[in-house]
């Protein structure tokens, strides 16, 4: 993504996550590797995230989701999309809040507006979150795949992601790509984000490659132009 990236400099900038399951947790590694500070929470409690905190080391640390909110400069919210409600509110406003919340009915309970296709979930938690600046980024790639792709800038196999939300907060999002590993793919607004929900071309399968077995792969590097070919793709 070109354009006036605002840079987000590792030792300046903590990374709080809302769910620090298998996406939160991923990201959070990534993170950490880049240099970031790190402050995970989940639902049960600081003490249950002891064993990922000794993994990551002196840059991580694990709070309340309260705690980590108010913590974070930059925010991941990754937690089953049941549950954004939950999501604390005042603490993040006036924040780039990251999204990586997919809708599937069997787990979440039915959002009727979801079903209709009259919003998005991503759009969800921007209403439950007005003072935030949500960007969708990280929805549409298996945890595996994504702690298994990160490259140096310039690298020529180095994977991109698709991000949608708003212009100054998706520069920010698409510096804290670059930092972790990845290139951005710009995919419009927030209400774009459709283009690469469950059931689009762009989701689940982008990254395993060419493959009837979806569970079995390593990941597979894919460049921005194959990235915004799919999402160019997605119809209604
Ligand atoms: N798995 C993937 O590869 C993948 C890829 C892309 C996107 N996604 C999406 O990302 C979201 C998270 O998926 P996941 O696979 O990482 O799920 P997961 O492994 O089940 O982790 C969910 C995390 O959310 C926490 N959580 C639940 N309710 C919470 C609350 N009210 N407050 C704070 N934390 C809460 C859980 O904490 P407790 O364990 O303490 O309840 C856990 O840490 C989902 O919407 C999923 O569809 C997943």
């Amino acid at each position: 993504m070109r354009g006036g990236t605002r840079k987000l400099t590792p030792r300046m900038t903590t990374v709080a996550f809302i769910g620090s399951g298998h996406i939160g947790g991923t990201v959070a590694r990534l993170a950490v590797a880049a240099g970031y500070d790190v402050v995970l929470s989940n639902s049960r409690g600081p003490e249950t995230l002891q064993e990922l905190v000794d993994e990551l080391g002196p840059k991580a640390r694990a709070a309340t989701a309260a705690e980590a909110a108010a913590a974070g400069d930059f925010v991941i919210v990754s937690v089953p999309l049941g549950a954004y409600r939950k999501v604390p509110v005042e603490p993040l406003a006036g924040k780039v809040v990251l999204d990586t919340n997919n809708y599937y009915p069997d787990r979440d309970g039915v959002f009727p507006e979801l079903e209709a296709g009259s919003t998005t979930s991503s759009e969800l938690l921007q209403e439950h979150l007005p003072s935030s600046r949500v960007v969708k980024v990280f929805n549409n790639i298996f945890y595996v795949h994504l702690r298994a792709l990160p490259r140096p800038a310039g690298a020529a196999d180095r994977s991109a992601l698709a991000i949608a939300g708003d212009a100054d907060a998706k520069a920010q999002v698409a510096a804290f790509l670059d930092a972790i590993g990845y290139d951005a793919v710009d995919a419009g607004t927030l209400a774009d984000g459709w283009r690469y929900q469950p059931g689009t071309p762009a989701y689940g399968g982008l990254y395993a490659g060419d493959t009837e077995n979806f569970w079995e792969s390593p990941g597979v590097p894919t460049g921005a132009a194959a990235v915004q070919a799919k999402v160019d793709a997605a119809q209604r």
